[in-house]
């Protein structure tokens, strides 16, 4: 149980999130964020009044771009940016989210001194570092959303394949939040079997391509991405660390020589509980994995690199090269 947590951004997914963390009673208070005048504390007060229905005590309040109200908070999660539209990837918010990121970051770390954040505006790994970069905060403090949800994108599309219930496919998935992004058949199981048992490679391979596209299937569908399981994802990630559970959990962590790289924020297993990323999980990986794993930490780094050049921030962490 903690005190506060922020959500930023009172758009789709951050009103979902909120809603999610107010439900599980985790915190005395949730406060939305919102630079639309009106819509945090709009949306906050209809969140509030599902309290007497639901039975939950957590006090949601709503604040419009007020960040005095944050004081306190020991989690926040961000969510402010522009959602992607059909033909757009994840990398085309860059220019614009970083700004929104960092300008969020900054008013937050001047009413908080040691809060958690989670990430969630796209793209993700990139503005998990622009955190990062603008909150000055330790590195375990700082950490993305997006490998709880691209797993469970993942688990519901072999559920689907076997006809079974998706509680019971258990799976892991790292690297970027992108096309990039590396699911792990060898570590999927279905009630404890190798999913290599039960799904021939063609099907699985298809289940990984569609897991890879998982948010674009859905933008394509209604114009707009996805925000259900994101919210919710985010909120089971805002539930390990106020709960302090240690579960081990795909997130995108901040990489300090594990798995080989350095000075990147990449989607790994991680130990959360109070003190944020309390340790980075290494598996042992093989050829293949690894190198696709190494692919798409490439392509973050050059990502970074686009982001560094706009010259927002004076330190640097990306490259051409891993
Ligand atoms: P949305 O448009 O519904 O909500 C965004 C909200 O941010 C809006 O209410 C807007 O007013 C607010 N906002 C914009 N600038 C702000 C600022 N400077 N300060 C405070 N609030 C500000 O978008 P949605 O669908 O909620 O998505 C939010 C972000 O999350 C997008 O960048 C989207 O791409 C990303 N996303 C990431 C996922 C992930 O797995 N990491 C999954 C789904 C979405
Ligand atoms: C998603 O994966 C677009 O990142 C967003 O749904």
């Amino acid at each position: 149980m903690v005190n506060k947590v922020t959500v930023v951004g009172a758009g789709n997914v951050g009103a979902t999130c909120a809603h999610e963390v107010a439900r599980m009673d985790i915190c005395k208070e949730v406060v939305v964020v919102d630079v639309k005048d009106g819509v945090s504390q709009g949306k906050g007060l209809d969140m509030w009044q599902t309290a007497p229905i639901l039975g939950f005590n957590t006090r949601i309040t709503g604040s419009t771009n007020d960040y005095s109200k944050t004081a306190g908070s020991d989690i926040v999660v961000i969510t402010a940016g522009l959602p992607r539209k059909p033909g757009m990837s994840r990398d085309d918010l860059i220019s614009i989210n970083a700004g929104i990121v960092k300008e969020v970051t900054e008013n937050i770390m001047k009413y908080n001194e040691n809060p958690i954040i989670i990430v969630v505006s796209n793209p993700l790994d990139v503005m998990t570092y622009a955190a990062f970069l603008a909150s000055g905060l330790k590195s375990n403090r700082v950490m993305g959303m997006a490998g709880i949800l691209d797993t469970a994108r993942y688990c519901a599309f072999i559920a689907d394949e076997l006809g079974t219930s998706p509680e019971l496919v258990k799976a892991q998935l790292m690297g970027g939040h992108g096309d990039t992004m590396v699911p792990l058949p060898r570590l999927t199981t279905v009630s404890g079997i190798p999913v290599t048992e039960l799904i021939g490679k063609e099907k699985l391979d298809a289940i990984v391509e569609r897991t890879k596209n998982g948010g674009g299937e859905i933008v394509s569908l209604m114009g707009t991405s996805a925000w259900y399981a994101p919210g919710l994802s985010a909120a089971i990630m805002v539930q390990a660390i106020a709960k302090d559970t240690k579960a081990i959990l795909p997130v995108c962590a901040s990489l300090n020589g594990e798995y080989g790289y350095k000075d990147l924020h990449l989607g790994v297993p991680v130990v959360l509980g109070k003190e944020g990323v309390e340790k980075v999980v290494e598996l042992s990986l093989d050829a293949e994995e690894k190198s696709l794993l190494d692919a798409s930490a490439l392509h973050v780094k050059k990502i970074m690199k686009v982001l560094d050049d706009m010259n927002m921030f004076s330190k640097k962490y990306g490259s051409d090269t891993l």
